[in-house]
């Protein structure tokens, strides 16, 4: 099979393409990426030379080169997780949400119908997956209540209304010309390779470099984290057997307060750098809260777990300690991305193209 991977050097997106690289040989996979400060080649150091992988870089909304590419690759399965994807950007800057996650999905929508459309099969074998997220059913209260894909879309933020906006795009394709999507809408997402501007990742890294950890509000919003090579195995099942026009939920049934999760990530810190016990703990400083920052996500991913058999491999405990383990352990990526200097080096090695 061709499948292109959009967004592929990203941090899901990253996971995501090593695994069907290394797991399908006889796969052809194609990254298609626009490289904006979130997406990182050094995140696919270990599989650029494999014959099955191809990187190629290209915006989503340039409609006319990806149904190039498209054709070029003769691409059958799309995996598009390209976004911007960070809700605090959105609050400062909505319409580089509306015009990468509306605008760049429905170019790749239109390139993708009009090229399949245009083959003798049609669209038997196709299959376009849309990567979404949980942030589009809204918020939930401290009431035990989960995100089910039932629950009706209500979003709050840019990001999640841009989210939102685009899943929808996705479903009307299948409706109006029968392309054969599926959607997922999975919980926040963690462990290495992912820009740090995140949660997990700036708090690590600035409990190393002993910067203040900046808790918006109270720090009792609740969060349902999964670690990211779940998430990308879930996608493998998902692509290769989920039902068409189908919705399924990805999540891990792991509830944390922002404060307790803080805590945990400062006692780990700590004792992998052999700091004394609570030594970080001064660096936390509350500070004003997100506009419209939502209290509460939980995913039901029940669905998945009965039809498909997927579930979470890894505790949570396991996955963090891992997570701050890679992170520690790799600072020359985090210097790198925090400095910068790669987006200049890419910018010079592809002349702006
Ligand atoms: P990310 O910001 O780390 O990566 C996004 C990637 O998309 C980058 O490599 C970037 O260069 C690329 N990109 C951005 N605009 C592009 C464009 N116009 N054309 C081509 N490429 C472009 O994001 P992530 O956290 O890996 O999220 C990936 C997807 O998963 C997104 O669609 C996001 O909404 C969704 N998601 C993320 C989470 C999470 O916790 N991170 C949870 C659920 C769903
Ligand atoms: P984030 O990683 O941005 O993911 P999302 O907003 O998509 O859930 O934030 C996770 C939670 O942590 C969210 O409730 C906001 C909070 N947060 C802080 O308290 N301080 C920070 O500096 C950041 C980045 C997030």
């Amino acid at each position: 099979m061709n499948i292109l991977v959009t967004g592929g050097a990203g941090f899901i997106g990253s996971h995501v393409v090593r695994l069907f690289v290394n797991r399908y040989p006889d796969y052809n996979i194609v990254n298609m990426d626009k490289l904006t400060y979130a997406g990182n080649l050094a995140n696919l150091a270990d599989v650029e030379e494999r014959p099955n992988y191809t990187f190629v870089r290209a915006d989503i909304c340039d409609y006319e080169r990806v149904l190039e590419i498209l054709k070029e690759h003769k691409i059958e399965g799309i995996i598009h997780l390209a976004a911007e994807s960070h809700v605090d950007r959105s609050i400062r800057d909505p319409f580089s949400f509306a015009q990468t996650n509306v605008m760049g999905t429905l170019s790749l929508l239109q390139a993708a119908r009009n090229y399949w459309e245009s083959l003798p099969e049609g669209y038997e074998g196709k299959r376009f997956y849309h990567i979404s997220t949980d942030e589009v059913y809204g918020a939930l209260d401290f009431d035990g209540t989960f995100f089910t894909e039932e629950t009706k879309y209500a979003p709050h933020s840019p990001y999640s209304a841009s989210k939102a906006s685009s899943d929808h795009f996705v479903r009307a394709y299948h409706d109006t010309y029968g392309m054969p999507t599926i959607v997922t809408n999975c919980s926040n997402n963690y462990g290495p390779y992912q820009f740090p501007e995140k949660l997990i990742p700036l708090f690590i890294n600035n409990i190393r470099r002993g910067k203040q950890l900046p808790v918006y509000g109270k720090g009792e919003n609740v969060r349902d984290w999964l670690y990211v090579e779940d998430h990308a195995r879930a996608i493998d099942i998902i692509f290769h057997r989920g039902k068409t026009a189908d919705t399924y939920n990805i999540g891990g049934f792991n509830e944390w307060r922002n404060i307790d999760l803080i805590k945990v990530i400062i006692a780990t810190v700590d004792r992998l750098l052999g700091n004394p016990e609570g030594a970080s703990l001064s660096l936390i400083k509350y500070v004003t809260d997100r506009p419209g920052h939502d209290l509460r996500y939980a995913i039901d991913s029940s669905k998945l777990k009965e039809e498909l058999g997927w579930e979470p491999s890894l505790q949570f405990e396991e996955g963090i300690e891992r997570t701050v383990r890679w992170y520690l352990d790799n600072e020359a990526w985090m210097e790198q991305v925090t400095s910068g200097e790669y987006m200049r080096y890419y910018d010079e090695m592809y002349n702006n193209r």
